[in-house]
């Protein structure tokens, strides 16, 4: 018996010695020390053993299954150590490789214009004014000379809130709000958002316009065409093509619309121009005295002129943007090419 158990004690640590992983190991256990194990084969043989030797042996057997079992131990220890050792080794972190860095932002590209455009204006001495983008139909209509059922009406597609309420259509109702509070001299410039049901290559729901009103006594539309020429000079250039269309709005009289020559086709005619050649960028005219009177102004003392243009339609040309959607989509491929 006591040959047998040092032989057993051997063979265990021989085999041990060849194992490689946790799972084998178990299995391994299990063959020598488990329920239906080695050495519970041998406890089970002590029956046949003589009274006198049974204390010799039965210490020798216990002794053998804590040999083993700490054989075991041991060897679990050193696998779960190699294996991290392992792990740690394949995870190297290479201090040498470049931060990842944080992403810097940008601002949009349609307010990047808008602050240029901002700009210029404030150093021809225009002041910047605000109004609300939800705006009473009598602002946005009635005080600049466009009446209830008034074929003008038509001109823009309006959202209504009430009937009276309306999401502002245009920058003009500032017009309004400035002169009741002001008197001339005017000098201002009013940014912001609008609204209108048109969707397409050219028009979306909602977009920015920069409105202008100049009012003092003798203003003359070659003032208005010197303030415009000289605007569109600084943001184009000199080489694009500009031409002042007769046009009509019921707050200006005369008035004309501003188009520039297509960037995109070069003036050849593309679905952005709509086969024309040109793309209206503003409209504009000397304010019509029917608004003077809105707002209390002497009509025959002052006059004046005003002008709106579409930012997005600037922003497009500028940088030879063909669908005017794509400002709108927030899609970073696009995004990042104005940083
Ligand atoms: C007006 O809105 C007038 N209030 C402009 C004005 C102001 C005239 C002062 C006289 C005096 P119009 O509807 O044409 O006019 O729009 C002005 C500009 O806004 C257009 O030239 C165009 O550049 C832009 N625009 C109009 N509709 C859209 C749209 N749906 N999407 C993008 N830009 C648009
Ligand atoms: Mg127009």
């Amino acid at each position: 018996m006591e040959e047998k158990l040092q032989a057993l004690r051997q063979e265990v640590e021989s085999e041990i010695g060849g194992v490689e992983d946790e799972a084998s190991l178990q299995n391994l256990k299990a063959k020598y020390v488990g329920r239906k194990g080695v050495l519970t084969e041998i406890l089970k043989a002590m029956k046949d053993v003589s009274d006198s030797e049974r204390p010799k042996i039965g210490k020798l057997v216990n002794e053998t299954k804590v040999f083993i079992e700490g054989l075991f131990d041991t060897k679990f220890e050193n696998l779960r150590e190699e294996k991290k050792k392992r792990a740690l080794s394949q995870e190297k972190i290479d201090v040498t490789l470049p931060g990842r860095g944080a992403a810097s932002g940008a601002l949009h590209p349609l307010t990047q214009v808008m602050e240029e455009i901002i700009d210029i204006f404030q150093r021809m001495g225009f002041q910047v004014a605000e109004g609300p983008e939800v705006e009473t139909d009598y602002y946005n209509f009635e005080a600049l000379n466009i009446p209830r059922n008034h074929p003008a009406r038509d001109m823009q597609d309006t959202f209504y809130v009430t009937q009276e309420i309306v999401l502002r259509t245009h920058t003009s109702p500032v017009q309004i709000r400035v002169m009741e509070t002001q008197e001339p001299p005017i000098k201002i410039i009013a940014p912001g958002r609008v609204y209108r049901c048109d969707s397409d290559v050219s028009h979306t729901p909602m977009f920015h316009q920069i409105e202008g009103l100049l009012v003092d006594e003798h203003i003359t539309f070659g003032d208005l065409k010197g303030v415009i020429t000289e605007f569109l000079r600084l943001v184009f250039g000199d080489d694009l093509g500009v031409r002042f269309r007769p046009s009509f709005f019921p707050f200006t009289e005369p008035s004309a619309e501003v188009d520039i020559e297509c960037v995109i086709c070069g003036g050849q005619g593309c679905r952005v121009c709509k086969e024309t050649g040109w793309l209206e960028i503003l409209g504009c005219g000397m304010v019509d005295p029917e608004v003077y009177k809105s707002v209390g102004y002497d009509p025959d003392k002052y006059s004046g002129f005003a002008f709106g243009m579409g930012i997005e339609r600037i922003t497009m040309l500028k940088f030879g943007i063909n669908d005017i959607r794509l400002f709108f989509e927030n899609d970073i491929r696009f995004l990042m090419q104005f940083m």
